[in-house]
């Protein structure tokens, strides 16, 4: 995953930060994409290439090496996740050639670089890590030796990779310019103003410009202090060119068409506060308190893309809904919806799965990609296959712009501002909201709902961002004492039926992925097939539901549970004999206010989100940066 950033302004502009400064802020808000190893190059005043790096965190580097105290007026940054090389001060980005010239940051994974890296040592090349991504400055500096200027030698090399790639070079025989590529890892411009950037994603620079072009596929160019050039690389796109031609012929070959710009500039809304935590400990925490905003954000903008997409939508049969992680689990919200509000037949699938279901399907059927960031690349591969295929695709992602909506046929936005932790919590009550629209929407022009029920279904839609706030204030005590008693368990389980599964099966990814607890979900019913085997004394159940059907479901598997001494945790709506079965059933009762089971999700999964946030704070964790985890996946 990795985060990138480079800053490039004229060699006579002096600004009040200092360039290290700068690029280690914006790496702070890169640092989500990962965190093991940071680094970055200068062209200092003086026309030096100065490059530091570390294995560690951001804070921590930063002091080793003097981050601070370095200036220059271009330069690129990088905060690493390792894939090809353990983290360590050699794999550290960035990675410069033989003669230490060109320096390189780099996104992504290099496909074919042990091909590249022994032709390159046959060549006399030495490497000092282990990366893949090393093979990039040595590549530019093979094309260098044969005449090519820097940036045709940049583009040569791009040419020859095959992968995944977001990058971004200096060189010193260019010194006032940036050079990037981007093929699958996402990459985006900033244009300022007397500065411009390049980087991973739009908060690294949002404090200096909100005007951005979202780079594509097979884009290559750079950046100068006032100009951003652009071009789409013709032989250049990932894995044309073998690396056994001849090195002259891949520069004779070399052709790119220039890019039009003028209508791929976006003002964004987002402010830099957005990406700033504002007073709270972790950006979780403050995220978890965004959701009404955020909520209310997305039901105001949606409207129309949700008629577009419902219209459609109207006369398909069978409807996919894909993703991974949390974004999984929303898609499991939203096939219950489909199915249950709009009488659609619809499952969800792990993104990363969807190749096994993709030779029943075809014209006729959709596919429902979610995605926050709109990158993941197994959802993205996803929707390329299935569009393949004559189906319908459709993106429900945060990021305007971003990969899986630019590859789909139809887009729904959530509103829900940057989000910075890597546990998704806002992202996650928008797209449920969003796909509870989406359903009532369907259902309206199928003619499953009339109009009175619709306006009375989206009325509820409505009041959830005051219900959000309205749990968090009620509850937010009660989470942080269950989380007392949780920080010595070493499993949970997470039981519900109906929407009380996908709020399970992400109340225990949360659990999970910050505070390192194992955690599974199971649709209550299972239990007793196998699972309950574990239960003993005070093993933590979790159980959800969002109606008194769905209560009245578990309520058995509740006394199952109890008869084995479980510590029982029960999330229910609080109506009057239900609340007052729990509280003689459960160990710990969270009563929350009674909806339609199909707006209910994005608050009934507001107490799992701050159990498990207060559990890592008090297991002593970072939440917003859990171990191996980053936020954007573009591996597979
Ligand atoms: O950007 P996406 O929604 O496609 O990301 C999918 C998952 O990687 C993501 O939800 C991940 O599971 C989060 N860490 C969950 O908190």
């Amino acid at each position: 995953m990795c985060g990138i950033i480079g800053v490039v302004a004229s060699a006579e502009f002096k600004r009040e930060r200092r360039l290290g400064t700068l690029i280690k802020q914006a790496l702070k808000h890169l640092e989500y994409r990962g965190y093991d190893s940071v680094g970055f190059a200068i062209i200092t005043y003086d026309g030096r290439l100065v490059v530091r790096k570390s294995r560690g965190m951001i804070d921590a580097v930063s002091v080793k090496l003097g981050f601070d105290e370095l200036d220059g007026y271009i330069g690129i940054g990088h905060t690493r996740w390792a894939t090809h090389g353990p983290p360590s001060d050699s794999n550290a980005h960035p990675h410069i050639d033989c003669r230490g010239r060109v320096a390189v940051v780099h996104n992504g994974i290099i496909e074919n670089y042990m091909e590249l890296k022994n032709y390159l040592m046959e060549r006399g090349h030495s490497f000092s890590s282990e990366t893949d991504s090393e093979v990039i400055p040595h590549l530019i500096e093979e094309f260098k030796k044969l005449g090519a200027s820097p940036y045709d030698a940049f583009k040569a090399a791009v040419s020859v990779l095959k992968g995944a790639y977001a990058l971004a070079a200096i060189d010193l025989d260019s010194p006032d310019r940036i050079f990037f590529a981007r093929s699958t890892s996402p990459l985006v411009v900033g244009i300022g103003s007397s500065e411009n950037y390049v980087a991973s994603d739009i908060p690294a620079f949002l404090e200096y410009t909100r005007n951005v072009v979202v780079l594509r596929d097979g884009e290559v160019g750079y950046i100068t202090s006032d100009e951003v050039h652009v071009e789409k690389l013709i032989c250049g796109r990932a894995g044309h060119s073998e690396v056994s031609s001849e090195l002259q012929v891949v520069l004779n070959a070399l052709e790119a068409v220039p890019v039009d710009l003028r209508n791929r500039v976006r003002e964004i809304d987002w402010t830099p506060e957005m990406a700033m935590r504002g007073g709270y400990p972790h950006f979780m925490l403050k995220e978890i308190h965004e959701q009404p905003q955020a909520v209310s954000s997305t039901l105001a903008g949606v409207a129309s893309e949700v008629r577009q997409v419902a219209e459609h939508l109207k006369g398909v049969e069978r409807v996919i809904v894909v993703g991974a992680g949390t974004s999984y689990h929303a898609s499991y919200i939203g096939a219950l919806l489909l199915s249950n509000v709009a009488g659609v037949w619809s499952i969800p699938i792990i993104s990363s799965e969807m190749r096994w279901y993709l030779r029943s399907l075809g014209e006729g059927d959709a596919v429902i990609a979610v995605s926050q960031s709109g990158e993941t690349i197994d959802t993205l591969l996803a929707v390329r296959e299935a569009k393949k295929l004559g189906v319908l695709t459709v993106s429900l992602s945060n990021v305007v712009d971003s990969a899986i909506p630019r590859e789909s046929d139809l887009v729904i936005y959530t509103r829900a501002g940057p989000e910075i932790g890597v546990a998704a919590t806002k992202t996650f009550t928008t797209q449920v909201v969003a796909l509870a629209y989406l359903a009532a929407e369907l259902a309206r022009v199928k003619g499953f709902m009339n109009s009175g029920e619709f306006t009375k279904y989206v009325a509820e839609l409505r009041r959830l961002p005051e219900i959000i706030a309205g749990v968090i204030a009620q509850y937010e005590a009660k989470a942080r004492r269950i989380a007392k008693n949780m920080v010595n368990k070493k499993s949970a389980f997470y039981l519900g039926r109906g929407y009380g599964l996908p709020i399970s099966m992400e109340g225990a990814l949360k659990l999970k992925e910050i505070a390192y607890i194992h955690a599974e979900a199971y649709p209550a019913g299972e239990s007793k097939h196998g699972p309950i085997a574990l239960v003993e004394e005070d093993f933590p159940v979790i159980f959800t539901a969002l109606s008194d059907e769905e209560y009245g479901l578990i309520k058995s598997n509740i006394e199952e549970m109890r008869a084995r001494y479980a510590w029982v945790i029960a999330v229910v709506p609080k109506i009057n004999n239900v609340v007052g079965e729990v509280l003689k059933l459960a160990s710990e009762c969270i009563p929350l206010p009674p909806l339609n089971p199909a707006v209910a999700p994005a608050a009934y999964i507001i107490p799992h989100q701050l159990i498990a946030y207060y559990t890592a704070v008090f297991k002593g964790h970072d939440p917003d940066k859990p171990r191996n985890l980053a936020k954007t996946v573009t591996v597979y």
